[in-house]
């Protein structure tokens, strides 16, 4: 039998760990959906066109090298304001989501166009500031030398690109639980996040 949950939100706002966590707390697979996307920006990066690249998606695509780094981030969110790009993705997304056994997938659009019938939706966030000094520290700890105001920078205008869209925007679906983890602690925020989506089982 099939169980989605569908987990969106703004960049760095904790939802790859938050998902994960989740997926290994129920025994569901798991699909950062956002790696769609970054591997489709690193394809335009290289020279390639976006929809084409993101029709040739393979499995292999999401584990090239370097997908984490902010130029790839930023890629990522230009392509996605296209119609055809995520139209292209959509089917490898609902093939997954359908799987049995379950399924987490996060992104920005999982509960409202994605799996907009999905059996727990979660909406995580964080403030900019708070969201920016997280992901300051992974790509600190991953060898990239940053500065923090750009990497503030970097987050702000990937929101207002990712909200401001016309093709499926980030914002909350109407029946999300929206957890916002400006003061919470890892533990905490993968604590409501289970209880969450323990109560719609
Ligand atoms: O890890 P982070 O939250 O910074 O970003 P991500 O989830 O890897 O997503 C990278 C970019 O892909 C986002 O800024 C969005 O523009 C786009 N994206 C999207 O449009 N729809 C999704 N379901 C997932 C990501």
């Amino acid at each position: 039998m099939s169980f989605t949950v569908a987990i969106d939100g703004p960049a760095a706002a904790g939802k790859g760990t938050v998902s994960k966590a989740v997926a290994q707390h129920f025994g569901f697979a798991h699909l950062d959906t956002g790696l769609l996307y970054r591997a489709v920006g690193a394809r335009v990066l290289a020279g390639a066109e976006a929809v084409a690249a993101a029709r040739a998606l393979t499995a292999e695509d999401l584990e090239t090298e370097g997908l984490r780094s902010p130029e790839v981030a930023q890629a990522a969110s230009r392509v996605a304001v296209e119609p055809e790009v995520r139209a292209a993705l959509v089917d490898f997304q609902r093939a997954f989501a359908a799987r049995a056994g379950g399924a987490v997938l996060d992104g920005r659009d999982i509960g409202t166009v994605i799996c907009p019938d999905a059996a727990a939706k979660l909406f995580v966030t964080a403030s900019a500031e708070v969201r920016a000094e997280r992901r300051f520290r992974e790509l600190v700890a991953r060898g990239h030398v940053m500065d923090f105001d750009m990497v503030l920078e970097e987050v702000r205008a990937r929101d207002a690109r990712d909200s401001e869209r016309a093709a499926a925007p980030l914002k909350p679906a109407e029946d999300a639980v929206v957890i916002d983890t400006t003061e919470l602690s890892i533990e905490a925020a993968v604590a409501a996040a289970i209880a969450a989506v323990e109560a719609k089982r």
